[in-house]
């Protein structure tokens, strides 16, 4: 059903199960280890063999020699496979992501061998045995040397409105201030693991992955078999944050070499090769000129976002969100992307927003102080209900950023600030609050279901869609409860498997919104369908309490679905409703931090987000994602960062030992409110995104927060003590 027109009444509105919280259905697996995630597998047969991946040891150049005799014939090994012998792939196209690929090195880890042995060990200490020697060519591993040769970016176009210099020129305060964000890992628990098992000419894959036919039409395109042949399971997955949108070795590596020895093959990256070998959130510099009169209205906003990454990827656009957040007549958001020899550089963890938020809510801090004004009284007074970049043509669907503000600054106390910075103090911390905008575009992806109503009363709802920790599970089995009037235990959702109609999967947000409007879809024709077998007017019925009912008579669904059950299926594509409005959702963030006086260390102690993202469709996972979505913001204001080696171009820091991501002694109790919303022009669910929403400006308000407290201000991200002192 393709989604045109806005969202009228419909079952969802009734929110007897959707809209009510649910913990998740899921988690007794989780939390006792019966969940099994990809590398977990013992059913794949007893002589599953083991691979592991060697990477390359330089950033770019050539392979000159390679030895595998003596890792050949070390204990237990079956196949060692390099780009002299490894099988032929497709080059590119259609997500294909061919291994082994030398002798040309593009980057520090790329692939270079694939050791597969008895035993993990055996094949471990082979793959050490692989000679390898290399001629290095010289890189460009710094950002900031190559971004003017930044190229622009066609899926970030710039914006020029209006006379953007003549108003900079002419404002009576303005700021221009450069802010960089480092390289980011993703730093999901789960690795990259895969086990590949042949049946003829059909593969099996168990993998971790985000995007179940982005997956699927990868692995077949570089295998260069139909798709049709390849069956991806992913049925848990034990993080995502962007990590697992694309492929990487393991399913190729281990496919490949599970079809040469006629055994499945299973391979897990390990946590150095997270870093190197896979994809990482690219490096940002940013310029921001923003420019005001005294009335407090912005005249003139500027941003300007440069990147650098591998030939043939893709930019980090941290100016997108500048598109959208605040009026001002006179625009000019820019993104260019360099050529850099690091490792690739893919989305993250809200990709754009979350580092550009970083930048764009600093500088309207800095420009809100020069005028004397309130920030949070600057920020509303700069609410535009359209989208500033086009013109009141494009409204927004839905745009509670001021609602959030106030809620929040209520809430917060904000009226204790003192806006002069390292005033107060508390023992040997200066301390101080500070507030930060959020806003992360709302995405809608085609996706499909199938659902079935058994004799027994129970629906079963099967679809590709992933959960990747999110809730997907409890999010669909409450849609489909609410849609057919049961209980929510009287679902079972089953996700994850190719064979399962093509769902959005879980990306960029728009996982729950989308795949619960294909289920949507799926369940109107499971409800018309059981209607007309039990002789109802399909007009009339409601579902409720387990029954159809219509005048007067009530048939369980069990009945009507007959001792065979009724299989429905039902997809949503989605019109042009985000090109006539624009779509975001909205919050804000207020964080209160100590700097010590004697180390400059930072604590966050106390966090508040207010959130406007549509319906919150199941209250305790949505406040979760934003829980997770906090510590991250507060991870990449004060820890996050992949140290590049600029000789040798490499990340240096690369397990969780030496690359910080916050943990609970970094968290202080947050606060999460959700704004009552609907976005009818979003689904007919009348969700919003909301996982990546939570991050978006965290890091902004902890800058603030940071500068309120002790007066410094800082905008080489992170906030590290060295900056501070
Ligand atoms: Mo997200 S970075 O689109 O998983």
């Amino acid at each position: 059903m393709k989604f045109d027109t806005p969202a009228g009444i419909n079952p969802i509105d009734q929110e007897r199960v959707v809209g009510q919280p649910h913990t998740r259905i899921e988690g007794p697996l989780k939390v006792t280890g019966r969940a099994t995630y990809a590398y977990e597998y013992h059913d794949v047969g007893p002589n599953v063999a083991y691979g592991v991946m060697r990477g390359a040891g330089i950033a770019k150049g050539r392979i000159t020699a390679i030895d595998v005799r003596e890792a050949e014939a070390a204990p237990g090994v079956l196949l060692v496979m390099t780009y002299q012998n490894v099988p032929k792939q497709a080059a590119s196209g259609r997500g294909a992501v061919p291994q082994l690929q030398g002798p040309e090195i593009k980057h520090f880890d790329q692939s270079v061998a694939f050791v597969v042995a008895e035993t993990f060990e055996q094949a471990r200490a082979a793959a050490n045995l692989v000679r390898i020697d290399y001629a290095q060519a010289k890189g460009a591993f710094e950002l900031a040397q190559v971004k003017d040769q930044g190229k622009p970016v066609a899926d970030a176009p710039d914006v020029r409105k209006g006379d953007f210099a003549g108003a900079f020129a002419k404002a009576e305060f303005k700021v221009d201030e450069t802010y960089t964000t480092p390289d980011e890992s993703h730093a999901m628990m789960e690795p990259q693991a895969s086990i590949a098992l042949w049946e003829g000419d059909r593969l099996t894959v168990r993998t971790s992955h985000q995007i179940v036919h982005w997956a699927t039409r990868g692995i077949a395109a570089t295998l260069q078999i139909p798709e049709a042949n390849v069956r991806v399971l992913t049925p848990y997955v034990g993080g995502g944050f962007g990590s697992k949108l694309f492929l990487y070795s393991d399913p190729i590596l281990a496919a490949l070499a599970a079809r040469e020895l006629g055994r499945p093959v299973k391979v897990a990256l390990t946590r150095p090769q997270i870093f190197n070998h896979t994809s990482h959130r690219p490096a940002t510099i940013q310029r921001v000129r923003l420019a005001a009169n005294s009335d407090g209205k912005l005249t003139a906003v500027g941003h300007m976002t440069w990147s650098g990454n591998l030939p043939d990827a893709g930019s980090e656009n941290a100016s997108e969100q500048t598109k959208l957040m605040y009026g001002g007549e006179n625009r000019l958001i820019e993104t260019r992307l360099s050529v850099l020899d690091l490792p690739r550089g893919a989305a993250m963890r809200a990709p754009g927003e979350a580092v550009g938020l970083l930048a764009l809510e600093s500088a309207v801090d800095e420009l809100a102080e020069k005028i004397g004004m309130d920030p949070v009284a600057f920020r509303i007074a700069n609410d535009v209900q359209y989208d500033p970049s086009v013109g009141p043509s494009r409204p927004f669907s839905t745009r509670m950023l001021v609602e959030c503000l106030r809620t929040g600054a209520e809430k917060f106390g904000w009226d204790q600030r003192n806006p002069k910075p390292a005033q107060v103090r508390d023992g040997d911390w200066l301390v101080g609050i500070g507030v930060a905008s959020a806003l992360r575009n709302n995405l809608m992806m085609p996706s499909g279901a199938r659902v079935r109503m058994g004799s027994d009363g129970i629906l079963i709802v099967e679809t590709q869609m992933t959960d990747i920790g999110t809730g997907s599970y409890t999010v669909l089995a409450a849609v489909g409860a609410e849609m057919l009037g049961l209980p929510i235990e009287r679902v079972q959702v089953r996700l994850g498997d190719s064979d399962f109609p093509r769902s959005a999967g879980s990306g960029g947000s728009w996982g729950a919104n989308s795949a619960s409007a294909g289920l949507y879809y799926a369940c109107e024709n499971l409800r018309a369908a059981l209607a007309q077998k039990a002789g109802f007017n399909t007009a009339e019925v409601t579902f409720e309490g387990g029954n159809i009912v219509a005048g007067g008579r009530s048939v369980p669904l069990g009945e009507a679905a007959g001792p065979d059950g009724v299989v429905a299926e039902g997809d949503v594509t989605f019109g042009d409703l985000d090109k006539k409005y624009a779509q975001a959702g909205f919050g804000a963030h207020f964080i209160e931090a100590g700097v010590n006086i004697h180390t400059g260390e930072v604590r966050v102690r106390r966090a508040l987000s207010v959130c406007a993202a549509g319906r919150i469709i199941n209250p305790i996972a949505a406040r979760s994602q934003c829980l997770g979505g906090v510590t991250m913001g507060i991870g990449a204001a004060l820890m996050e960062e992949c140290v590049v080696d600029k000789r040798f171009g490499y990340f240096v820091n690369h397990d969780l030992a030496e690359y910080h991501v916050p943990v609970h002694a970094d968290i202080p109790d947050i606060d999460v409110i959700f704004l009552d919303e609907l976005d009818d022009k979003s689904s007919p669910i009348k969700a919003k995104g909301v996982g990546e929403l939570g991050i978006c400006g965290v890091g902004g308000a902890v800058a603030n927060a940071v500068y309120n407290a002790c007066g410094v201000r800082v905008r080489e991200f992170p906030i590290t003590l060295d900056k501070i002192l």
